[in-house]
């Protein structure tokens, strides 16, 4: 659309202001807000504001909530064995024929990190210091390795990292991974919008705009023509993680063989939580759907609900880690994107409409629109939960201090390396109160699992109090 039918359009939904300034700017920024505005779907905000912000629907707990069933970590008979062992083959198999994406949603802003770059770029390892976008690489590159094709890793970026985020793959040469398999794209952005149902302007001149969740990636994979270029490479099922865990299995073959084996459209990865009230989302099941419900929105009562043997009833938490079928990605797209939008208050920089001056709010002034991507997993037929083992696969690092920090995750990482080089036979120094007195880092090309340490015996020395450590 041309500036005037910009204009037409926004006095038609209410939002003729944003171009209060717009006589009084430089013709590059009237270029610019026009260029924000036509990248918006302007009907779809107009029904957001009146929905999300004008009408919010109070939370509602789905009926019958009961805990969602899980596959346990360890199989608890030998046909769960079997199954175990048949899943691990057919994930290899997904793997060997190249039929499996690795994709990573890349587009928050890591703001709780004051990290000043696209998160996957932080120094996240504990010895080598190596960025969350590395260490992906190299699990990928490992899976090359043992089974053949490289799989083809699709990053979500938003538009404020996309432009940093694609120069520091090509700075670093990819990692050594084929150029034409990292695959980045952008999610949409949706504009703050005050109380009042104004969208909000960040300057005179610009549009207060956030990404649309990480919900938005399920459009975004669609969009973006990814899933029209997993189709022509052959890919049918992709493995979804975020970016701030720096141990994450990226692909994980026996998750991704259980949900192909039982047909499921989307599958979740879970951890028992550590107590009830853990900032986790709670596995929940609903009239036969899975549903995931964020910590903040879990009844107090129910989280910390315990079994006759003490264990919690809810215990399975969502670590944001899926299984999708390309196909259930199309289906959710066919007829508009089918996923819901929620509302987060949030403190927003905006300038003020009469006299264009920023204003810095002290308390929540704006809301943002964002979907979530376990939003889709009601949508599904099937959907099997997978319990993984936290030690083993979740170091977030979230946060500059405390939990999910990254002095938590380079503990986590040590501990996890600690007991790999232990299970192969290595000493590792440890406290008088059991931890490891020292910091390990493994790379992935070295060790996917402890057994990959094995053949490697001979050659480890035993591990020294304080001395730092890397396998590479
Ligand atoms: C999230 C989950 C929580 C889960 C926890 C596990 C939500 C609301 N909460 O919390 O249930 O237990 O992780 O670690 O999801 N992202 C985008 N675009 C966006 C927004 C986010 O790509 O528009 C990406 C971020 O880059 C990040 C991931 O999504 O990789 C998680 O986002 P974040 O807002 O940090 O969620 P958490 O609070 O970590």
């Amino acid at each position: 659309m041309n500036h005037a039918q910009l204009a037409t359009k926004l006095n038609s939904i209410g939002q003729g202001h944003v171009y209060t300034f717009y006589d009084r700017l430089p013709p590059e920024q009237q270029q610019r807000l026009d260029a924000q505005l036509d990248s918006l779907d302007l009907d779809l905000v107009a029904r957001l504001i009146d929905t999300v912000v004008q009408e919010p629907a109070p939370f509602q707990l789905p009926p019958d909530v009961k805990p969602a069933p899980y596959y346990p970590y360890e199989p608890r008979n030998p046909a769960e064995k079997d199954k175990y062992q048949k899943a691990f083959r057919r994930g290899e198999e997904l793997l060997r024929a190249g039929q499996v994406a690795a994709f990573v949603v890349a587009g928050g802003q890591g703001t709780r990190l004051g990290w000043d770059g696209p998160k996957g770029t932080f120094p996240a390892t504990p010895v080598k210091r190596k960025p969350l976008f590395q260490c992906f690489a190299e699990f990928l590159l490992a899976l090359e390795k043992r089974y053949g094709p490289q799989p083809t890793f699709y990053i979500m970026t938003s538009p404020p990292n996309d432009a940093a985020t694609r120069k520091f793959w090509r700075d670093h040469q990819y990692f050594g991974m084929k150029p034409e398999n990292v695959i980045i794209f952008p999610q949409d952005v949706l504009p703050a919008v005050g109380f009042d149902g104004k969208i909000l302007l960040e300057t005179p001149g610009s549009l207060a705009l956030s990404p649309n969740g990480h919900g938005g990636s399920l459009l975004a994979l669609y969009k973006s023509g990814a899933t029209a270029d997993m189709a022509r490479r052959g890919i049918t099922q992709i493995s979804y993680f975020q970016v701030d865990n720096p141990i994450v299995r990226c692909i994980d073959p026996l998750f991704i063989g259980l949900h192909d084996l039982d047909g499921a459209q989307m599958s979740s990865k879970m951890l028992p939580k550590e107590y009830g009230k853990e900032k986790l989302g709670n596995f929940c099941l609903s009239r036969g759907k899975i549903h995931v419900i964020e910590y903040s929105g879990f009844p107090d009562a129910l989280a910390e609900e315990r079994l006759p043997d003490g264990q919690l009833r809810f215990r399975a938490g969502s670590i944001a880690l899926h299984a999708l079928r390309r196909d259930f990605v199309e289906a959710l797209n066919h007829h508009g994107f089918a996923l819901p939008y929620n509302r987060a208050d949030k403190k927003v920089p905006c300038a003020d409409l009469s006299t264009g001056q920023p204003i810095k709010p002290e308390k929540p002034n704006a809301v943002k629109m964002e979907s979530f991507v376990f939003d889709a997993l009601p949508l599904t037929d099937i959907s099997i939960i997978y319990e993984t083992n936290r030690q083993d696969e979740f170091a977030p690092i979230k946060q500059p201090t405390g939990n999910d920090s990254v002095e938590s995750s380079h503990a986590i990482t040590t501990l996890r390396n600690a007991a790999w080089l232990e299970q192969a036979g290595v000493h590792v120094a440890r406290t008088t109160q059991g931890k490891p007195d020292c910091v390990i880092e493994i790379a992935s090309g070295v060790a996917l699992y402890p057994d990959d340490l094995l053949p490697r015996k001979e050659s480890l020395r035993p591990i020294k109090a304080k001395e730092e450590v890397y396998l590479g």
